[in-house]
């Protein structure tokens, strides 16, 4: 999308440098990159604030105005509502004067914010104009098979696709991006990735003005070059530990600003990132509720001061600014190599700073909020929805799944990550799962890493972590779970009653590139 020199309020973005001690308190003070030296040699780009984060040095740094992807409600078509989805290849503004070669949907970089009701149907007709195969695969939908948009529904150059459901999800935040196999991660960090979200009548009283208390989100690094490109080329050590970045961007902006009303803001949240696992909070400590996880509302709203967000979640939050200060949404990151220490579950989750293979945990000024006269006091109410009970005796049957690594020869050729000792085959059909029939999945890590596994086709519920009942803010729904080495997490899902006993859903660690080298599978509805 396009930064516009207006913010959503639709006055002029306000020209204010920023603050001296731009870079958080205890943030590693890293060197700057050649590719950031050298921008700055060529007298580019010198108003990113990650420079500044970097230098530790307050500069004439600005922040851009947080853009809003505009809402496409589509248009009716005998009673379906279509959404038509340009794939294209273009330029973004990231840094001022450059040009980013960049990969979007109706717009240069990421897209519009797709919006849809709950018992309607949709249709998408996906035209591909990236001039190789891709996908474009609905994150958090239950759907037909030939409509999830996963490796087997390619979209080759110039061709339309046109995959038409109904739309069964809690209103919520959803997402689709690219799924092409091998490519997933190559095609998101180039941008190829749509915010959408599910709406339903009666929701409790939340901000819910778009754009002005209610904020899309969505959370990314990127890597740039000298010439301020974004190539993806991953090390050996990146597709290990997934490609991270050091520039913070929300929206496809440099950390942003968001004037906002001084009362309750709601933030959605998507870790749209391809690989990092963000601890996110305020960087003046503030508490927060959590209202909404993947798969929409929580029964109650979840108090809490930090929240660890991994690739594909999302949250919903809502802060209360009626203070009037302005504060900035920070977050460390988790190194995702965690167990190469040896001995760390749980633990580690609390305050881990930089980690084993030279991963470092990097810390980034991501959004700041300023808020503006006065907004609404409402307090929040004290339940938000009525979940479905999920208990162990609703399942059928318990399937277990075991996340695992592959040093040597496999990692060199691209496949060094595997669940149950297979490498993703799109020949092989790994799982028959019965529709509409409730099993446990039960996730174990047998690597030294973490995975955020995800399937597809559903939301489920989480039953266990590590052999005990989940946290207040993991009990809504989810379709994706971080899971720790040595800490299996079971999860009580069903699928909808879609059959289809050849093409194929999958489930993967969304850390995209363990995804395309291979940790994978593949499952049927039956
Ligand atoms: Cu968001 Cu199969 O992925
Ligand atoms: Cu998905
Ligand atoms: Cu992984």
């Amino acid at each position: 999308m396009k930064q516009t020199p207006h913010d959503h309020t639709g006055r002029p973005a306000e020209r204010r440098p920023a603050p001296v001690g731009n870079a958080l308190p205890g943030a590693r003070i890293g060197p700057a990159t050649t590719s950031r030296r050298d921008l700055l040699a060529a007298g580019a780009a010198l108003l990113a604030a990650p420079f500044v984060l970097h230098s530790g040095r307050a500069a004439a740094a600005e922040r851009p105005a947080l853009p809003i992807p505009p809402l496409d409600n589509g248009h009716i078509e005998g009673g379906v509502r279509v959404f038509d989805l340009e794939v294209r290849r273009g330029t973004h503004g990231f840094f001022p004067g450059i040009g980013t070669r960049t990969i979007g949907i109706n717009a240069d970089y990421l897209g519009p914010m797709l919006r849809m009701k709950r018992g309607e149907t949709v249709r998408f007709n996906v035209t591909n104009r990236i001039g190789e195969n891709m996908t474009l695969h609905w994150h958090g939908f239950e759907l037909p098979a030939w409509c999830d948009g996963g490796p087997h529904q390619v979209i080759a150059p110039n061709a339309t696709w046109r995959p038409e459901f109904e739309v069964l999800q809690r209103a919520g935040s959803y997402w689709a991006h690219g799924h092409q196999l091998h490519k997933t991660a190559e095609h998101v960090w180039a941008g190829m990735a749509v915010l959408m979200r599910v709406e339903e009548e009666d929701g409790p009283e939340l901000p819910s003005e778009y754009g002005v208390d209610d904020l899309p989100v969505a959370l990314q690094e990127r890597r740039f070059t000298a010439s301020g490109q974004m190539p993806y080329n991953p090390s050996m050590p990146d597709v290990m530990m997934g490609m991270a970045g050091d520039v913070p961007l929300v929206n496809g902006a440099i950390s942003p600003r968001a004037e906002v009303p001084a009362g309750l803001v709601r933030l959605r949240i998507w870790n749209a990132s391809n690989a990092s696992v963000y601890r996110l909070a305020f960087d003046d400590g503030r508490p927060f509720a959590m209202v909404a996880s993947d798969g929409g509302l929580l029964e109650e709203p979840v108090t809490m001061r930090s929240l660890v967000l991994a690739s594909a979640e999302r949250a919903e939050i809502v802060v209360d600014l009626s203070d009037g200060a302005p504060v900035r949404l920070v977050a460390d990151t988790i190194p995702i190599a965690v167990g190469m220490m040896g001995g760390m579950g749980r633990g580690m989750m609390g305050g881990m700073m930089g980690g084993p293979m030279g991963e470092s945990a990097r810390r980034f000024d991501f959004l700041e909020l300023v808020p503006r006269g006065r907004g609404r006091a409402t307090a929040l109410p004290s339940r938000l929805a009525s979940l479905p009970p999920a208990t162990r005796d609703m399942a059928r049957s318990v399937r277990p799944f075991e996340l695992q690594m592959r040093m040597g020869p496999a990692m060199m050729m691209g496949r060094g990550f595997a669940i149950n000792g297979r490498s993703m085959d799109p020949r092989v059909i790994d799982e028959r799962v019965p529709a509409a029939t409730a099993e446990i999945w039960r996730i174990t890590n047998a690597s030294p890493m973490m995975h955020p596994f995800h399937i597809h086709d559903t939301q489920f519920r989480i039953l266990s972590r590590g052999g005990r009942p989940p946290a207040a803010h993991e009990r809504g729904f989810k379709d994706t779970v971080l899971v720790m080495p040595g800490e299996p997490v079971e999860v009580l899902v069903t699928f909808p009653d879609y059959r289809d006993p050849e093409l194929p859903y999958m489930y993967h660690c969304h850390i995209l590139e363990h995804e395309d080298a291979g940790m994978m599978g593949q499952f049927v509805t039956v």
